[in-house]
């Protein structure tokens, strides 16, 4: 197995401030970012506050940013980087620091909140559920979502616009809101809820002017712009704009 040193600089500080700090820690062969971290924690700087799980990329909890670029620290070989570079690691923009690497992600579990859940179709027992192989399909894929918050953190429109904070819901929290609107056994219509109109009014599907920057950071490859953002989009407009299709779908809903 071989070793070598690498140079490390981290953000430490918190609420009140703070600023990088070198380290110089080993690093062995087949080691990710999160390993080098526990290993400054265990040598260096055992004070120093980091949010983690499961080690696998299946929990969400290690979102920092590594070079300046919002990634997993678990899922982030070290064998990427070449043995000179300065790795990088600080918090994410986004969203207010607690400590160190740790932030105060709230801003994502209020969205959430926001967002209507699914409405069972009335009539219809659990279980007795019906539905196609494709719709099954395109919701599994949103499903993978691990709430890591790396779209959320990425998108321009928060990332540099705090304002912009209140009125819009993030790629994660409208791509829920793609599921359900595309989600054949949604009964929300019935019980009085447009998606499409709350999509606009209320979660700020406007703001989104498809960069695809979401997309590019999502470590579990969902599509969130070409099969959530963009099919919102087209159905908002058609809703809108097109008396025909907006009658047709009330008819006709699948
Ligand atoms: Fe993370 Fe992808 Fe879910 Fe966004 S959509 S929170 S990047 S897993
Ligand atoms: Fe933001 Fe993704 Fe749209 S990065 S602008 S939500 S395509
Ligand atoms: Fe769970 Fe990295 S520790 S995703």
């Amino acid at each position: 197995m071989t070793s070598y040193d690498a140079s490390f600089r981290v953000w430490r500080g918190d609420t009140d401030g703070g600023g990088l700090e070198d380290f110089t820690v080993e690093v062995n062969e087949g080691e990710v970012v999160l390993d080098i971290i526990h290993r400054l924690q265990a040598t260096q700087a055992p004070d120093l506050a980091v949010r983690w799980n499961c080690k696998a990329g299946k929990c969400g909890s290690c979102s920092a940013e590594i070079n300046g670029r919002p990634r997993l620290m678990c899922m982030t070989r070290m064998s990427v980087f070449t043995r000179e570079e300065v790795i990088t690691v600080t918090p994410l923009r986004a969203f207010p620091v607690v400590r160190d690497l740790v932030t105060d992600v709230s801003f994502n579990y209020d969205k959430a909140r926001e967002v209507p859940s699914f409405v069972p179709p009335p009539g219809v027992a659990p279980g007795e559920y019906r539905m196609q192989q494709i719709d099954v399909e395109r919701s599994q894929e949103f499903r993978k979502c691990i709430e890591c918050f790396l779209c959320q953190d990425t998108c321009h429109v928060v990332r540099d616009h705090e304002e912009n904070k209140p009125a819009f819901a993030g790629p994660r929290f409208l791509m829920r809101v793609a599921e359900l609107d595309m989600h054949p056994l949604d009964a929300a219509a019935d019980a009085g809820l447009d998606r499409k109109r709350t999509a606009q009014e209320e979660h700020g599907l406007g703001y989104c002017n498809i960069t695809k920057c979401c997309t590019e950071v999502c470590p579990e490859q969902i599509k969130i712009t070409d099969n959530a953002l963009i099919p919102l989009k087209e159905r908002a407009v058609d809703r809108k704009y097109d008396p025909l299709v907006w009658l047709g779908n009330k008819i006709t809903r699948r």
